[in-house]
């Protein structure tokens, strides 16, 4: 399996298992099946709610001696209603306690919004507060003394643009160790990429395979669909594999890491064999003319009127 190596020195190994919207009755099986294929990577978040049955199956493959908690690399991130200094150790021991851990190995900033502390979700402009009443560098303070204090060897951050990204290097002397941001051929972010290989951040690629299974809520009309794409299948075709496959190698050829999200044993295994492809150089110059600039995940449920937040705000474009 191909690794990454953090700024910390630390191996990530390039593909994991995306957790967002596993449900808590199908992600158990999915977590001990993905184990079983070889996965090594798991991304989690509190916010996904499904953190205790991920943890139980991390149990269940310790017990049964499949794995053990030093082969595996477990992320999770922070939500948004625990920026405030005080909070965020307690929320990082929230999710480990959920996950049956006593370390992760990477913990995130989940967004660059901040939420009140009894608010789970933007319903309304009461619900946010403004990002330079809880800066990041005071969020970001709390996390570097989660890792002194061993409850996580790597921290870093997700959804942060270039900017919000460079504001908080001009802050801190530790570097974040990762930005987990959407990335595929529609949204190739080749700006970010080039920025983040030189202050030495490295990227997770989520929505890999345009995250078709979001609530109706999250989803815009007419939105292209990236395993239909005919450029993408015709590369499948050309390589004998599938559209996913196609997906998932093209991001870790670009040198990123990548969570596809699959709760099916079939799709698990396809996902994982993805890693064994080469796409050709004629392939990776097709699908670099795909990109619109296009976000399954725009962050439009930020944008609440009459809060400080809005999507041009949010992505700093
Ligand atoms: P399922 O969990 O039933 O396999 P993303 O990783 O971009 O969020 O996309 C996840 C969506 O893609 C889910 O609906 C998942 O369904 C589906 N999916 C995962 N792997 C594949 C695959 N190899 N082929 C087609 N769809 C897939």
């Amino acid at each position: 399996m191909q690794n990454l190596t953090l700024n910390t020195g630390s191996q990530l190994p390039a593909l994991g298992l995306g957790t967002w919207k596993s449900k808590p009755g199908e992600v158990y099986q999915a977590i001990l099946q993905a184990i079983q294929i070889g996965y090594r990577h798991f991304d989690c978040a509190a916010i996904y709610g499904n953190e205790s049955e991920i943890g139980q199956a991390f149990q269940e493959a310790f017990q049964k001696g499949w794995v053990t908690r030093q082969e595996l690399w477990i992320t999770s991130k922070l939500w948004c209603n625990a920026h405030h200094a005080e909070n965020v150790q307690t929320a990082l021991q929230k999710t480990l306690n959920d996950l049956s851990l006593d370390y992760l190995d990477l913990y995130l900033i989940h967004w660059p919004v901040v939420l009140q502390p009894t608010s789970m979700f933007a319903a309304k402009a009461s619900d946010l507060i403004p990002l330079k009443e809880v800066p990041t560098i005071e969020t970001w303070q709390a996390l570097e003394s989660c890792v002194q204090a061993g409850l996580s060897k790597n921290i870093g951050v997700s959804n942060f643009s270039v900017n919000k990204l460079s504001e908080l290097l001009a802050q801190t002397s530790t570097t974040p160790a990762m930005n987990q941001i959407e990335l595929h051929p529609l949204l190739q972010q080749k700006e970010m990429l080039d920025y983040c290989k030189t202050v030495g951040v490295q990227l997770t690629a989520y929505s890999p395979l345009g995250s078709k299974d979001r609530a109706a809520a999250l989803r815009s009309a007419n939105e292209p669909s990236l395993l239909e794409n005919t450029t993408i299948l015709d590369i499948a075709s050309t390589h004998n594999c599938t559209a996913a496959q196609v997906l998932i190698k093209w991001a870790l050829q670009r040198g990123t890491a990548v969570i596809p999200k699959s709760v099916n044993p079939k799709r698990l295994k396809e996902n994982f064999e993805a890693q064994e492809l080469t796409l050709s150089s004629q392939a990776m110059q097709e699908i670099s003319t795909l990109d619109k600039h296009f976000r399954f995940v725009n962050g439009a449920f930020w944008a609440v009127e009459g809060s400080d937040y809005t999507v041009a705000k949010l992505w700093d474009e």
